[in-house]
């Protein structure tokens, strides 16, 4: 086989074979396929796209091409949720108690990376003690006895995704949906769970920019993972404002208590409620999304998944009073008003340009070796829709540094208000 003739039929728009997927992505994880002939390639799929088959099969030649997690050992069907990525997310921070309170085994791997704020790793590091530096022995035997643990990123998974993502990036190839669908779906398959429920954004502050777009991606990775075995669901979720009121470390975490209360922002509560009903069906703990719902009610209601959270914070170190006792979380030394300059009703609160603000201010890491600050962000008075008077606080401003003008600036440059403005809707669809 020659990849210039394999580059030559994906331009002409023909379906490759699986042995001839299998052969690129060896060749190139190894080395001996060149990045110069890989960039065509790319570029090939970006104009001439893949079939499903295809798509499949490039996703497990990436799972391949490193180490995969065995989860076998943990009892139960493994179910995890994947976010496309937003502003304030605060998500996996409810949805993995809640889920947990129903029997349901959540065993997270999680990250630390950049961006707006700390991953969820660095979130529940906001509570003292709290640390997720425990061996995979502990780990198995933590999910099979209280049905929850997190751990950190570990082991060589996908490194042809990472290479090949690289590549994407200065060849402006990363803009294309099978090699999107593909990368993040051979990390999640990876991971090792047994189904999978995708969260995919749309908006500002997301990566897909219109729900167009977000719902092909959506049915593309569904697709990937029901075709290679790994039972997927996914919702498409707005992300033009950030989700909640909280974007920072402790703040989430404090909103992620509040909301296991059923005391949360209703947005948040809502879509944790869209994304938990897909993880309880697909564990088949439900015979209906619909009953499903149902039972994630009464676990926050009946006070379960609140417990279940003090359970699991303790079980990793953590002081599990912070759960009663805010005061217990880092703090900031300032809080500081955003007042609105004008009367009417908030129309615009650009996510990514909020997220940077949070960012600006100590909440996430602009680059790998940036120090984040848990205790600061923003928390958002208003919302979309939501009407203002002038003087009234939009945003409360939590800070280490006394003089936050660039944060100010960067705010007032990302918030409109105007005469009249709609609540934006929160679940665009559901793929299942
Ligand atoms: N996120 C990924 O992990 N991969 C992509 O290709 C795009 C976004
Ligand atoms: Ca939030």
């Amino acid at each position: 086989m020659r990849m210039v003739d394999l580059i030559a039929k994906k331009r002409d728009g023909k379906e490759l074979t699986t042995e001839e997927i299998n052969f690129i992505i060896n060749g190139y994880t190894k080395g001996d396929i060149p990045d110069y002939q890989v960039s065509a390639f790319a570029m090939a799929i970006y104009f001439k796209d893949m079939t499903e088959r295809e798509r499949a099969d490039l996703t497990m030649a990436m799972v391949n091409s490193g180490e995969t997690i065995d989860l076998s050992a943990i009892e139960g069907v493994k179910v995890d949720k994947h976010s496309t990525g937003g502003v304030g997310d605060t998500t996996t921070l409810v949805l993995a108690p809640l889920v947990a309170a129903l029997d349901i085994p959540v065993a997270k791997m999680s990250g630390r990376g950049l961006g707006h704020t700390g991953g969820t790793i660095d979130k529940l590091e906001a509570i003292e003690g709290f640390h997720v530096e425990i061996t995979k022995d502990e780990f198995v035997n933590l999910v099979n006895k209280h049905k929850i643990a997190v751990i950190g990123q570990t082991g060589n998974l996908t490194p042809a995704d990472k290479k090949l993502y690289a590549l994407r990036d200065v060849t402006a190839t990363v803009d294309a949906i099978p090699l999107i669908a593909s990368s993040i779906m051979s990390k999640k398959i990876a991971a090792g769970s047994d189904a999978i429920v995708l969260d995919v954004k749309t908006g500002a502050g997301a990566f897909m920019k219109t729900a167009e777009d977000a719902k092909e991606l959506a049915h593309a990775m569904v697709s990937i993972g029901n075709s290679v075995g790994r039972k997927t669901m996914a919702v498409i979720s707005d992300m033009s404002q950030p989700l909640g009121v909280a974007i920072g470390n402790a703040l989430e975490v404090q909103e992620a208590i509040d909301t296991l209360r059923g005391q949360g922002p209703k947005d948040l509560e809502e879509l944790c409620l869209a994304l938990g009903r897909q993880m309880v069906f697909l564990a088949k703990k439900a015979d209906s999304l619909e009953e499903a719902e149902e039972m994630l009610k009464e676990v926050m209601r009946s006070g379960k998944a609140l417990e279940k959270f003090k359970e699991f914070i303790a079980n990793q170190g953590g002081d599990p009073a912070v759960v009663d006792d805010p005061d217990k979380l880092p703090k900031a030394a300032y809080q500081i008003e955003l007042p609105a300059r004008e009367d009417g009703m908030v129309a615009e609160l650009v996510a990514d340009e909020i997220g940077t603000a949070a960012m600006l201010l100590g909440a996430g890491r602009a680059t790998k070796e940036s120090e984040i600050d848990l205790a600061v962000g923003l928390m958002l008075n208003k919302k979309i829709g939501d009407k203002v008077k002038a003087g009234e606080s939009l945003m409360t401003i939590h800070s280490n540094r006394e003089n936050v003008d660039d944060v100010i600036e960067m705010l007032y440059a990302n918030i409109r208000i105007a005469d009249h403005a709609e609540a934006p809707v929160l679940v665009h669809d559901i793929v299942t």
